[in-house]
């Protein structure tokens, strides 16, 4: 060995043992099941929020992202926020199977939580939003949703002094700071805050064994066993990847409509047809009904739906009962939210529009 690659050999070796030495995590010695946890999945952090690449976390931007999440009169009628369809005060959905939007108009997929979502892979179903930056342009102008105009929401929020003032604080510096875009970017931040830490499941992984029960430690091993962690796995338990509904054996149509096409009207790859992104199973039994089609209620349906729909393998009722419970070991702290006091409008603001009685 030349001393160049000895020299290298023993930094190696050095900052192995180092790294072994103050790893975070902590093996119990009498549960190698968390080992295995912990080569899977990781834990939410406990900091408070995710960073995020190209939009660092600032207050202010988390504070005005915060009062947009609430503020419904960046729909057309002002009826309709962020929060109605994704209730925070319910796990980040809305309880319906098909969300409710302009004009009682009902959308054509279940809403998908926003607790964690920073960590999926892109956003929607079917992935047509590379970032949570990107998604927040979307609601605000889909007919379906809130039926706005990025020039009528930017008016509407120049209109009130309140928000002029907070995206001055929370984009300084710059000339014309109430834009669509950092809009966007504030509802990014705040969404980044989204976090649910500490589930009994990430207590488990961090070491403390009696986190989780014998009949939950049953359903992590059933789980990984039976293939379900090749589609739900990292940081999310989910949202890592698309997969195909159906892999093995194709749902009904109450369950997995044919209308919908899922990935592949992103991509238009063959392959791609009733793909859809893999979801996050955090908080899962918060978030009924379950699939894209919003169509299932009951937790143990949808796990046994997906034993036959993507494992093939039929699951016994047992372990049904035992998947279920672990994945409930996947509810964390909810984010504690302080709904806030929104600016008044001014003569300027421009009024409501399209709201019939039904
Ligand atoms: C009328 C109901 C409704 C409103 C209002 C609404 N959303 Fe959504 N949201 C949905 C539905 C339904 C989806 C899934 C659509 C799809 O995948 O095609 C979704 C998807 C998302 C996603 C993707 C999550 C994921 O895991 O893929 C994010 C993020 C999101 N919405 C944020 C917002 C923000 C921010 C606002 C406010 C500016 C908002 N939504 C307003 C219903 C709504
Ligand atoms: C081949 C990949 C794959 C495998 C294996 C898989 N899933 Fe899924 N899972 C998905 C996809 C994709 C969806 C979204 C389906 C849809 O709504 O279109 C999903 C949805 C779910 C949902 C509903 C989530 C929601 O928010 O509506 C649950 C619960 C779930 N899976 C649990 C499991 C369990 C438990 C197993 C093992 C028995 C499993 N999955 C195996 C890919 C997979």
């Amino acid at each position: 060995m030349n001393r160049v690659l000895r020299t290298f050999a023993i930094t190696l070796a050095a900052v192995v043992t180092a790294s072994l030495l103050f790893t975070p995590m902590v093996v119990a010695q009498d549960d190698p099941l968390i080992a295995r946890a912990q080569a899977l999945f990781e834990p939410i952090p406990t900091t408070g929020y995710a960073e995020l690449d190209d939009n660092p976390y600032t207050e202010a931007k988390s504070e005005l992202g915060r009062m947009l999440w609430f503020d419904p009169r960046l729909s057309a009628s002002w009826a309709i926020s962020c929060n109605s369809c994704h209730n925070l005060g319910t796990g980040g959905v809305d309880l319906q199977s098909k969300s409710i939007g302009h004009d009682w108009q009902r959308g054509g997929r279940n809403s998908p939580t926003m607790l964690n979502a920073v960590y999926n892979l892109a956003q929607f179903w079917d992935g047509r939003a590379a970032d949570l930056e990107e998604q927040a342009m979307g609601p605000v102008q889909d007919s379906l949703e809130m039926n706005n105009t990025p020039e009528n929401a930017v008016a509407t929020l120049k209109s009130m002094p309140g928000y002029v003032e907070a995206f001055e604080a929370a984009f300084p510096g710059e000339a014309d700071p109430v834009t669509f875009e950092n809009m966007a970017k504030a509802i990014e931040v705040f969404e980044a805050t989204l976090l649910t830490p500490n589930a009994p499941f990430d207590l488990y992984m961090k070491g403390d064994a009696d986190a989780i029960n014998a009949e939950e430690r049953e359903g992590f091993e059933l789980f990984v066993n039976k293939g379900c962690v090749s589609c739900h796995m990292g940081i999310n338990i989910g949202g890592t990847g698309y997969f195909p509904f159906g892999v093995i054996e194709r749902p009904d149509a109450f369950i997995l409509p044919e209308d919908d096409l899922g990935r592949y009207q992103v991509t238009n790859v063959e392959a791609d047809k009733y793909a859809f992104k893999s979801p996050s199973l955090r908080n899962i039994e918060l978030t009924p009904p379950y699939f894209h089609s919003g169509s299932i209620w009951s937790l143990e349906d949808a796990v046994r739906i997906m034993g036959d729909a993507q494992l093939g393998a039929t699951l016994t009722d047992d372990d049904v009962v035992k998947i279920t419970a672990f994945l409930r070991t996947l509810t964390g702290d909810q984010p504690v939210v302080e709904f806030p006091i929104l600016p008044e409008i001014t003569e300027s603001t421009p009024l409501p529009t399209g709201m019939t009685m039904p």
